[in-house]
C-alpha cells in the first residue's frame, strides 16, 4: 500500500510540472487533492488495517498530500509569472512612429543650445556642473542670501514639495542653488557654467513658462572685478549670436550678487531683449561657501535659455518649446 502511495505521489508530481495553465493546474488540484481523489480512497482501507499499519500508511498518505500541495503552490507561482508576462505583452501599446525617410529624429532645440553654449565656456576653460532639480531651501534660497522673511522669496513664484518641514524641499526656481553646490565642493578658482531645468509657479503663456531652462555662469578668483563680468556677457552674446550683437547691463537688485545688475542683449535692429541678471558675488555667499570674502571675490550671471534660443531662431512663442509637434520640432 506504501508503494501504492508512492507511486500515485510521483504520478501527481510528474502530472503538475506538465500542466502549462493555471485553469489546468485547478483542475489537476481537485483530481488530486480533492474528495473523489485517488490518495482519499486508501482511508477508508485504513479502517481495515491493524494499529502500526494505520500508522505507517496515515504518515505515507500526510507526506504525499503535503509533497503534492507544495509543488501545486509551487507551480501556481511559476504560472503567475508566465500569466503575467503573457499579459503585459498582449497589452503592450506599441508607441514608436515610423517615420518615412529613415530620420532618426535629432537633439531638441534647447539640448543644442545648451551643448552650443557649453562648448562656447568649456573653449573659455570652464568647467560644466549640475545640481539636483528637487532642492531644499538652503540652496535655492538661504545660502543665496535670502533671509527668512526676505520679500524677494516672493519674486520667486516657488513650486513647494511636501517632504521634510513646511517650505522646506522646493522644485529649484533658479540654477543659482548650483553656485552653492560648487562652492560648497570646490575651492577656488572656481570657472564654471551650470545649465539645467527650472521651475516657476506662474501661468504659461507666449514669453513666459512654469518648467524653463536657465544657464548659471560663477566665477571666483582673486581679484575679479565687474569688468570681468561685462566682458564675459558681451563675448558669449557674440559667440553665440554674432558679430552684430551687443549687451548692457541696467542696475538692479538680487540678494545674492552686490551690486546687482539685469542684462539685456541688442538685436542688429537696434531692439533690445532682457536676459537675465548678473552681478559681484555677496560677501555673505562666499561666507555660507566656507570662503573667505577679503581674500576672493566673484562674478555670477543666470539667464533664460528659452528664451535665447527663441529668439535666434524667431520662435515666437515659447510654449511650442514644450510641444511634441514634430512639424515644429523638425524645423530645429
Ligand atoms: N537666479 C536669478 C533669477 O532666476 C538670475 C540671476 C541673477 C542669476 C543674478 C545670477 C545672478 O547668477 O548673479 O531670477
Amino acid at each position: 500500500m506504501i508503494d501504492d502511495i508512492r507511486h500515485i505521489q510521483d504520478r501527481a508530481l510528474a502530472g503538475l510540472s506538465a500542466v502549462t495553465t493555471l485553469d489546468d493546474l485547478a483542475a489537476l488540484e481537485r483530481d488530486l487533492l480533492g474528495k473523489t481523489a485517488e490518495l482519499s480512497g486508501f482511508k477508508k482501507v485504513m479502517g481495515t488495517l491493524d494499529h502500526d499499519a494505520r500508522r505507517e500508511v496515515g504518515a505515507a498518505l500526510n507526506a504525499a498530500r503535503e509533497a503534492i500541495s507544495e509543488a501545486v503552490a509551487q507551480r501556481r507561482s511559476e504560472l503567475e509569472v508566465v500569466a503575467a508576462v503573457a499579459r503585459a505583452e498582449s497589452e503592450r501599446l506599441d508607441l514608436t512612429e515610423v517615420r518615412a525617410g529613415g530620420d532618426a529624429g535629432h537633439l531638441h532645440l534647447v539640448t543644442q543650445t545648451i551643448e552650443e553654449l557649453e562648448d562656447v565656456f568649456v573653449g573659455l576653460g570652464f568647467s560644466v556642473a549640475e545640481g539636483p532639480e528637487v532642492e531644499d531651501d538652503w540652496h535655492n534660497f538661504t545660502a543665496l542670501n535670502f533671509g527668512a522673511f526676505h520679500p524677494a522669496r516672493d519674486m520667486q513664484d516657488t513650486f513647494f514639495v511636501g517632504l521634510g518641514g513646511p517650505r522646506e524641499v522646493v522644485m529649484r526656481t533658479h540654477t543659482s542653488p548650483v553656485q552653492i553646490r560648487v562652492m560648497e565642493n570646490q575651492r577656488p578658482p572656481i570657472y564654471s557654467v551650470m545649465p539645467g531645468r527650472v521651475y516657476r509657479n506662474e501661468a504659461t503663456d507666449a514669453t513666459h513658462l512654469a518648467v524653463f531652462h536657465q544657464l548659471e555662469c560663477l566665477v571666483v578668483d582673486r581679484g575679479i572685478t565687474f569688468g570681468h563680468l561685462a566682458g564675459t556677457i558681451d563675448m558669449f552674446t557674440k559667440a553665440y549670436f554674432g558679430p552684430g550683437w551687443t549687451s548692457r547691463l541696467r542696475p538692479s537688485y538680487f540678494p545674492f550678487t552686490e551690486p546687482s545688475a539685469e542684462f539685456d542683449i541688442q538685436r542688429p535692429d537696434g531692439t533690445w531683449l532682457e536676459l537675465g541678471g548678473c552681478g559681484m558675488v555677496h560677501p555673505n555667499v562666499l561666507s555660507n561657501c566656507g570662503i573667505d570674502p577679503e581674500e576672493y571675490s566673484g562674478f555670477a550671471f543666470g539667464f533664460g535659455l528659452d528664451r535665447l534660443a527663441a529668439t535666434r531662431h524667431g520662435v515666437t512663442d515659447l510654449r511650442e518649446l514644450a510641444s511634441t509637434d514634430i512639424r515644429f520640432l523638425e524645423q530645429f
